[in-house]
C-alpha cells in the first residue's frame, strides 16, 4: 500500500475536516433543507433526518474515507488497487469511474446555477432589487435566464475560478483556498442569522422550522382533501442525509487519499457530519424570518433564491448588504464543492495519462465547459427532442420508438434525475458493499483504527446490511419502483 498519495496530503486533521465540509456545505444546505423541515414536519422531521444521517450518511462517509486513504489514489485507481489487494476483480475501478463520471456532469449543470449565483452578487450590490414588485424580479429572472449568452459568460467564469485553484494543487490550491472560504462561509452565515434574529419574523421562522408535527411526517392530503399514510417524508429524509454529504461519487474519497494515517476516521466524520447539519439550522434561521417578514410564501431551490428572497431584500432596511452577503455566501458554498468534484478526475488524469496537473486541470475544465453548454440551452427551454431534431432532421420521433415523455425533457433534468438519483445512490450503495463484504476484514480494522472494537462491528454490520438496503429503498422510491409512497 502506497504510504502516501502523489498530489500531496493535508497538512492536519483540522484542514481535512474543513475541505471535507467545503465539499459537502452546498446549494442542499441553503436551499433545500430548510424547506424540507418546514414542510415535513419541523423537529419531527429533523429527528428522522438525524437518524438517517447516524445510519446511513455517517457509515457510508466513514467507508468512503476509509477507501480513500487506503487506497492513496484518485477514485478509479484506488478501487483497482485495493480490488486486487481483497483478490477480487479488478472491475471495482468501474465504481470510481462512475462516481468520477457523476462528479463532471454534475459539475456541468451546478457551474450554471453557481454562474447565475456570481450574476446576482452583483444585481444585489448594485441595488437592482431595491423597491421591486414581485413580477419585477421575477422578470430580471426570466430575462437573465433567456440570454445564453448571459449564461454562458458566468458559467464561464465559474469553472475558470474554479480551475485555477484545483491546478494549483493540494497544498497551494486546495488547502490555501478552503482555509479561507470553509472559515468566511461561517462567517457570513452567522451575521445573516444574526440578523434574522432580531427581524419580526424570527418567532414564525422557529415555528416553521421547529415545531413538532408528526401528522406532517406519515400523512399527507390528497387531492380530494383525504388524509393518507405516506412514507415520502421519511424518503426524502433519507436521500437527502446521504445528498448532503455528497457521498458515493468518489469526491470524499480522493479528500480521503490525502489523509494523514494517525487521523480518528470516526471522530472526523462526525465533525463533518455535524457541521453540515449545523449550517443546514442555521441557513433555516437565516432565510425564513426574512421570507416571513415580508409575508412570501416559502419555497425551496432556485425559486427560493432567485425570485422569492430578492423581493424581500428589495424592500427590506440594508438590504442591498445583507443581499449581496447572501449571494456571496451561496457562491462561496458552490465553490467548494465545485473543487471537490474536479478533484478525482484530474488525480487520474495525473496518475494515469502522465500529464502535468495544470494540462489535466485545463482538459477537465474543457469538457465540463462544454456539457455545462447543453444546461444552459436547457435553462433556456431546449429539450432533448429539440436537439435530435436538429440531427436527424424530417425524422418522425414517435416512429422510431422513441419515448415521449424523456425526451420531453430537458439535458439538465436527465442529468440532475441520472446523477442524483442513480449514479450516487449506486456508488455509495456498492462502496458500503465492498467495505462490508468484498475487503478483507483485516484491512478495514487496520484502516479504521477505531479503538472500540465493539464500534467498529457495529459500522461493519451497519454497512453490511443497513447501508445497502437503505440506499436501495432510497433508489427505487427515486426512480418511482416503490409505487405512490
Ligand atoms: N452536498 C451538496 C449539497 O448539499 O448541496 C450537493 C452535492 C455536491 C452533491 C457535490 C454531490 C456532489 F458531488
Amino acid at each position: 500500500m502506497l504510504k502516501t498519495s502523489i498530489h500531496g496530503a493535508w497538512s492536519s486533521r483540522a484542514m481535512f475536516v474543513l475541505a471535507t465540509v467545503g465539499a459537502a456545505v452546498g446549494l442542499g444546505n441553503i436551499w433545500r433543507f430548510p424547506y424540507l423541515t418546514g414542510e415535513y414536519g419541523g423537529s419531527a422531521f429533523i429527528l428522522v433526518y438525524l437518524i438517517c444521517l447516524f445510519f446511513i450518511g455517517m457509515p457510508i462517509m466513514m467507508a468512503e474515507i476509509m477507501l480513500g486513504r487506503r487506497g492513496r489514489q484518485s477514485p478509479a485507481n484506488t478501487m483497482y488497487t485495493l480490488a486486487i489487494e481483497a483478490g477480487r476483480s479488478s472491475h471495482w475501478k468501474y465504481l470510481g469511474w462512475m462516481g468520477m463520471i457523476a462528479g463532471l456532469l454534475i459539475l456541468s449543470y451546478y457551474s450554471v446555477i453557481a454562474g447565475e449565483v456570481m450574476a446576482y452578487i452583483f444585481r444585489a450590490a448594485s441595488g437592482a432589487f431595491t423597491h421591486q414588485t414581485s413580477s419585477g424580479i421575477r422578470s430580471i429572472y426570466s430575462d437573465f435566464v433567456s440570454s445564453p449568452e448571459n449564461l454562458l459568460a458566468w458559467h464561464t467564469i465559474f469553472i475558470v475560478v474554479t480551475m485555477i485553484v484545483v491546478a494549483r494543487g493540494v497544498h497551494e490550491g486546495l488547502e490555501k483556498t478552503l482555509r479561507i472560504v470553509t472559515p468566511l462561509f461561517f462567517i457570513l452565515l452567522l451575521i445573516l442569522v444574526g440578523y434574522g434574529m432580531q427581524s419580526k419574523g424570527f418567532s414564525e421562522a422557529v415555528t416553521f422550522l421547529f415545531r413538532p408535527d408528526f401528522q406532517k411526517l406519515i400523512y399527507v392530503v390528497n387531492d380530494s382533501g383525504v388524509r393518507e399514510l405516506t412514507a415520502k417524508p421519511i424518503l426524502v429524509a433519507m436521500g437527502h442525509s446521504f445528498f448532503t454529504l455528497s457521498l458515493g461519487m468518489g469526491a470524499i474519497m480522493a479528500y480521503g487519499a490525502y489523509l494523514g494515517r494517525e487521523v480518528s476516521i470516526s471522530h472526523a466524520t462526525l465533525a463533518v457530519v455535524v457541521m453540515d447539519t449545523l449550517v443546514a439550522l442555521l441557513a433555516g434561521l437565516a432565510i425564513f424570518p426574512i421570507v416571513f417578514s415580508n409575508q412570501l410564501d416559502p419555497a425551496s431551490g432556485p425559486g427560493l433564491i432567485f425570485q422569492t428572497l430578492p423581493i424581500a431584500f428589495g424592500g427590506m432596511a440594508g438590504g442591498v448588504f445583507f443581499g449581496s452577503l447572501f449571494f456571496i455566501l451561496l457562491f462561496l458554498a458552490a465553490w467548494s464543492s465545485a473543487i471537490a468534484l474536479v478533484e478525482p478526475t484530474v488525480a487520474w488524469m495525473v496518475e494515469s495519462r502522465r500529464v502535468t496537473r495544470v494540462k489535466a486541470t485545463v482538459w477537465i475544465g474543457i469538457i465540463v465547459w462544454l456539457l455545462g453548454i447543453a444546461s444552459i440551452f436547457s435553462a433556456t427551454g431546449t429539450t432533448l427532442r429539440d436537439i435530435l431534431l436538429i440531427f436527424m432532421h424530417g425524422l418522425d420521433l414517435d416512429t422510431i420508438g422513441l419515448r415521449q415523455k424523456f425526451f420531453s425533457q430537458t439535458f439538465f433534468e436527465v442529468v440532475d434525475f441520472a446523477t442524483t438519483n442513480i449514479m450516487l445512490p449506486l456508488g455509495g450503495m456498492l462502496m458500503a458493499i465492498f467495505v462490508g463484504w468484498v475487503m478483507h476484514r483485516e484491512s478495514v480494522r487496520a484502516e479504521i483504527n477505531v479503538r472500540h472494537g465493539d464500534l467498529c462491528t457495529l459500522w461493519m454490520s451497519i454497512l453490511k446490511y443497513v447501508s445497502p438496503l437503505a440506499v436501495l429503498i432510497i433508489f427505487l422510491s427515486a426512480v418511482g419502483l416503490l409505487g405512490n409512497v
